[in-house]
C-alpha cells in the first residue's frame, strides 16, 4: 500500500489512518478538556502501554479491575484517534488520556486550562529498534525495510508522529510549570515504586503501601505480557502479526546494542545532537 493509503498528513506529521479520520483530528482541536483531566504524553514506543495500565488503578485506590476488564484502548483512550468520542464521554472524571500529539498540537482548551501532563521519555536508540519491530508486525503500517533505511526515516521524521526530537523539545521547552511531571522509560524500569510514588504525589493522590506493591507486580512487563487486555492479543493476526513480533516485545533498555552497528551507532548519535544541540535538555543515555 501506498504512504497516501497509509496515512493522514495531519500539520506534517503522518498520523496512522487505521486510528485517525479528518474527524478524529477535527475533534481533537476542539476538545474541551478538563481541570482535572490527565494525559500521559509519549512519542510513539516510549511507554504508552505502560502508563495505560499504570494510570488506572493509581486514580481509583489500587484497584484492578479496570485493568483487567477493559482493553488498554478504552480504559485510558488516545485523544486523537477515532475511538475517543465513543468513550471519552463515558469515563469518569479525573479522566486519564494518552496521547502522541506534539506540544502546541494539543487542544486550544488544554493550555488555559489546569489538566496535567505526565510526559515518557525513552532512549531513542531503543524507540528506533521497538517502532522497527512494530513496523514489521503492523500491516497497517509501511514495511520498514532494513534497519539502516528505517534510520533514514526515522532521522528524516518520516515516519508516525514525525521527529523523536521535534517532539522531545516541544513538550521539555513547553511552560506547564507544575501541570508536566517527566519520567523516563528506564527511571521506570529501574524503580517502578519510586516512579509511581512520584506520579501518585504529583497527581496529588496516595495508596496504601500495600496497593502500591500490587500494582507494581501487575505493571511489571511479565504480568502486562499475560494480560490479554493490555497485550495486543485481542487485535486480529491479520491486523498484528505476533508471529512476526509481540507488541509487548522485550521490555528492556539497551536493546539497540543487539542491533546497532557502530557505523548506525555514530550516525545516529550524530544527528541526534546536532538536532538537541542548544536545547540544553540532557538525558541520562547520552552518556552511553
Ligand atoms: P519493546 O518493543 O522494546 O519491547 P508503546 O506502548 O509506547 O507503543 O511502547 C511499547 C514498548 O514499551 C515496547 O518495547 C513494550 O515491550 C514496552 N513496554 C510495555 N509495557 C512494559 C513494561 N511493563 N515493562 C517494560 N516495557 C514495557
Amino acid at each position: 500500500m501506498e504512504i497516501k493509503d497509509l496515512f493522514l498528513n495531519y500539520h506534517g506529521l503522518l498520523v496512522p489512518r487505521i486510528s485517525h479520520s479528518e474527524e478524529s483530528l477535527n475533534r481533537l482541536e476542539k476538545f474541551t478538556v478538563k481541570d482535572d483531566d490527565i494525559f500521559a504524553v509519549t512519542y510513539p514506543k516510549s511507554g504508552t502501554t505502560w502508563m495505560q495500565e499504570i494510570l488506572p488503578p493509581l486514580l481509583n485506590g489500587g484497584d484492578l479491575t479496570t485493568v483487567q476488564t477493559i482493553p488498554n484502548w478504552d480504559r485510558v483512550p488516545w485523544l486523537e484517534e477515532t475511538r475517543a468520542c465513543f468513550i471519552l464521554d463515558k469515563i469518569p472524571s479525573p479522566r486519564a488520556m494518552v496521547s502522541h500529539m506534539p506540544y502546541h498540537l494539543m487542544p486550544q482548551t488544554f493550555f488555559n486550562s489546569k489538566a496535567k501532563v505526565i510526559y515518557v521519555t525513552r532512549n531513542p536508540k531503543d524507540v528506533l529498534v521497538s517502532s522497527f519491530h512494530f513496523h514489521n508486525m503492523a500491516t497497517f503500517l509501511d514495511k520498514p525495510g532494513t534497519l539502516e533505511e528505517f534510520t533514514g526515516k526515522f532521522l528524516a521524521g518520516n515516519v508516525i508522529f514525525g521527529k523523536w526530537t521535534d517532539h522531545v523539545k516541544s513538550w521539555r521547552n513547553s511552560d506547564l510549570g507544575d501541570r508536566i511531571l517527566y519520567v523516563t522509560y528506564e527511571e521506570m524500569l529501574q524503580d517502578l515504586r519510586g516512579v509511581l510514588g512520584r506520579i501518585l504525589t504529583f497527581l496529588g493522590r496516595q495508596l496504601s503501601a500495600e496497593a502500591l506493591d500490587c500494582v507494581v507486580d501487575h505493571c511489571t512487563f511479565k504480568n502486562m505480557k499475560t494480560n490479554t487486555m493490555s497485550n495486543y492479543s485481542l487485535v486480529p493476526q491479520n491486523l498484528m502479526d505476533s508471529k512476526k513480533s509481540s507488541f509487548l516485545r522485550k521490555g528492556i533498555a539497551g536493546d539497540w546494542k543487539n542491533h546497532f552497528s557502530p557505523e548506525l551507532d555514530a550516525k545516529f548519535t550524530a544527528a541526534i545532537q546536532e538536532e538537541m544541540k542548544g536545547s540544553n535538555i540532557k538525558f541520562p543515555w547520552d552518556e552511553e
